[in-house]
């Protein structure tokens, strides 16, 4: 049976480049030939708004074709899988009905483990070499799911003053899951949104270097605008402007994360 790997990209604090770099280390990830499921596991759609137009996205948002039903039926998740523009990539999008994804675990048995029973279809049949999942802003049973599915955790800090602010609460959110699901390990920390103008990237490097045992990937991300302009266009920059700095970023971290997990 092929081994398939789940990486999730979450960090409670918003605006990190959660979303933003998940999406491209899927995108590099299919471009070096990889089959990859994504995963949007946050009601703002983000994930899904990376590859697919809005109005296709809010189709599957307001129809069953999502996330949250999949959850709510437990049924085959597969059933739930949808195609993207791009070789190699399909996704399961989300739905803003994530916004009571919380209740709708409450009642359910052994509620930590719903995603990951659910993928237990997908892993088995061996389509994909990865699972990427993208998270909301937020520590709660939600993301635990995506943690307990997940075979590792990626943590995107933007590399602003605010950026390493909630991080110790993130630490403390793995640990405890752990105990859960000691398969999970911490892959390491990104840095995204460098703007060179600025001095404040090294002291958030500084920072982050303190941290024991922790990997901080060689990959940084610089802030480009290029990345914004593919969010436009439903596009992962990697697929908008693949000569870019971003995008060329990207793929050396997804170069980084692949070695680290194959
Ligand atoms: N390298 C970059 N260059 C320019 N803009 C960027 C870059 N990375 C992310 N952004 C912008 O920063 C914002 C936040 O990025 P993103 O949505 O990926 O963060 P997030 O952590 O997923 O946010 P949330 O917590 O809301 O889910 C977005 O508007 C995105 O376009
Ligand atoms: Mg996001």
């Amino acid at each position: 049976m092929k081994n398939t790997k789940t990486i999730c990209f979450a960090n409670n604090k918003g605006g990190s480049g959660k979303s933003t770099t998940c999406s491209n280390v899927g995108a590099a990830l299919s471009v070096m030939g990889k089959r990859v499921l994504m995963l949007d596991g946050d009601m703002q759609c983000n994930l899904s708004l990376s590859f697919l137009d809005e109005d296709v996205v809010l189709e599957y948002a307001r129809g069953n074709q999502n996330l949250y039903h999949a959850v709510r039926e437990q049924k085959d998740i597969r059933a739930y899988i949808v195609p993207t523009p791009y070789e190699n990539v399909d996704l399961i999008p989300s739905s803003t009905l994530m916004s009571s994804i919380e209740f709708e675990l409450f009642s359910k048995w052994q509620r930590e483990f719903i995603l990951k029973k659910l993928l237990k279809s997908v892993r088995e049949s061996g389509d994909y070499d990865y699972i990427l999942m993208d998270a909301p802003p937020t520590l709660g049973g939600w993301v635990m799911n995506l943690l307990c599915a997940s075979d590792y955790l990626v943590i995107p800090v933007e590399a602003s003053p605010w950026g390493l602010f909630g991080l110790a609460n993130m630490f403390e959110f793995l640990q405890t899951t752990q105990e859960l699901a000691p398969g999970l390990s911490l892959l390491g920390i990104v840095v995204t949104k460098v703007d060179e103008r600025k001095n404040y990237f090294r002291q958030t490097l500084e920072s982050l270097e303190t941290l024991e045992d922790i990997h901080i990937f060689e990959s940084h991300i610089h802030v480009d605008s290029n990345v914004e302009w593919a969010q436009d266009n439903s596009k992962p920059v990697i697929n908008y402007r693949r000569s870019c700095r971003s995008a060329r970023e990207f793929m050396q971290l997804a170069e980084e994360i692949l070695k680290m997990t194959e």
